[in-house]
């Protein structure tokens, strides 16, 4: 049989359904073998003449790249729930369908939220390389003393599934949750103990502040001096959504002049972040490489969803998980 769809898929992927697909003779592919995403130019080149493209948070698909793949591309499929690299207007302007991954990560990036949230508070990544370095050398009533998590508040911004997530996590710390969403969601904060409030008192009265929003141009530097002006001095900020909505050079600010008091984030606004950024001199400051969803069996999920949303894309279906269902498939 000869194969009937010419596929670049822009790394390799875990799970079942990419095994499957490998072995599958009806799909031509075209898998980037290294960890290093493709270059732009590499990208451009292996994209002409496909029929699907699968690709990750580090590509950026816009309109270019769709152009250089030509009208035969009936499908983007990318393995992440968040598709802020992929230019969706200028897919659907062509007719092409993208797919996401939404649901399967919204545990495991919650867990990763409350990782940051307790490291921050109680100084975990500190003392543990504190001790590594050699520094333990007795027990004293204040040494490595952080602050209380059980019993305080935690501010959730965004809250879609990710965010309820978090909050329903607070009912065990005995927490007081407020919650802040673009429209109001009074059913799912009163189904997690959550109260919804104004932006600026989430701000004012929370310990925590755990951003869980998409990356969008209304989005983008959401936090940003004013907020930090707005935050207690005493305050932690959370991110593990997407760095831009972190304005980093007023949080870095806000770091250094004691408008809050720690943060921890898994994202940053360029990724990786660079061994420059004073972020990283700072020993109230926990930084994750983007790893909130990254349980060996949720990636796995992820994989498979997105292998599934590109067979549908290809075959004329509609996708299982669409960012853009609206438009036809070519
Ligand atoms: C997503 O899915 O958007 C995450 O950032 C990567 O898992």
């Amino acid at each position: 049989m000869t194969a009937s769809y010419r596929v670049f898929v822009t790394r390799v992927l875990p799970g079942e359904g990419f095994a499957e697909l490998r072995k599958d003779p009806a799909f031509d592919l075209d898998v980037w073998p290294v960890d290093f995403p493709p270059t732009r130019e590499e990208l451009l080149q292996h994209v002409a003449g496909v029929d699907g493209l699968v690709c990750l948070i580090t590509d950026a698909i816009d309109a270019a790249v769709l152009d250089a793949a030509g009208e035969q591309l009936k499908v983007v499929s990318q393995m992440a729930v968040g598709v802020d690299n992929v230019d969706v207007a200028a897919c659907s302007a062509r007719g092409i369908p993208v797919g996401n991954t939404p649901g399967v990560l919204t545990e495991t990036t919650a867990d990763m939220a409350w990782a940051l949230i307790l490291s921050s508070a109680r100084r975990v990544v500190e003392a543990a390389e504190y001790v590594k370095a050699g520094q333990w050398q007795t027990w004293t009533p204040t040494q490595m003393a952080g602050v209380d998590v059980f019993g305080s508040t935690l501010g959730v911004i965004g809250f879609g599934a990710i965010g309820q997530a978090i909050a329903r996590r607070a009912q065990g710390f005995g927490m007081r949750v407020l919650c802040w969403n673009r429209t109001s969601r009074p059913d799912e904060a009163a189904a997690v103990g959550a109260e919804q409030c104004d932006f600026d008192d989430l701000l004012s009265q929370s310990d925590f502040v755990c951003v869980s929003i998409a990356l969008t141009d209304d989005t983008r530097n959401l936090i940003d001096a004013r907020a930090f002006e707005l935050m207690q001095p005493g305050a932690i900020l959370v991110n593990t959504a997407r760095g831009p909505i972190v304005d980093e050079e007023a949080l870095v600010d806000a770091l250094r002049g004691g408008a809050i008091a720690g943060a921890g984030l898994d994202v940053t606004a360029v990724e990786p972040l660079s061994m420059d950024s004073p972020l990283l001199q700072m020993n109230n400051v926990v930084v994750l490489p983007h790893i909130g969803s990254a349980s060996l069996a949720t990636r796995s999920k992820m994989a498979d969803m997105a292998v599934a949303n590109l067979r549908a894309g290809l075959a004329g279906e509609a996708l299982p998980h669409a960012v853009s269902p609206a438009v036809g498939s070519r």
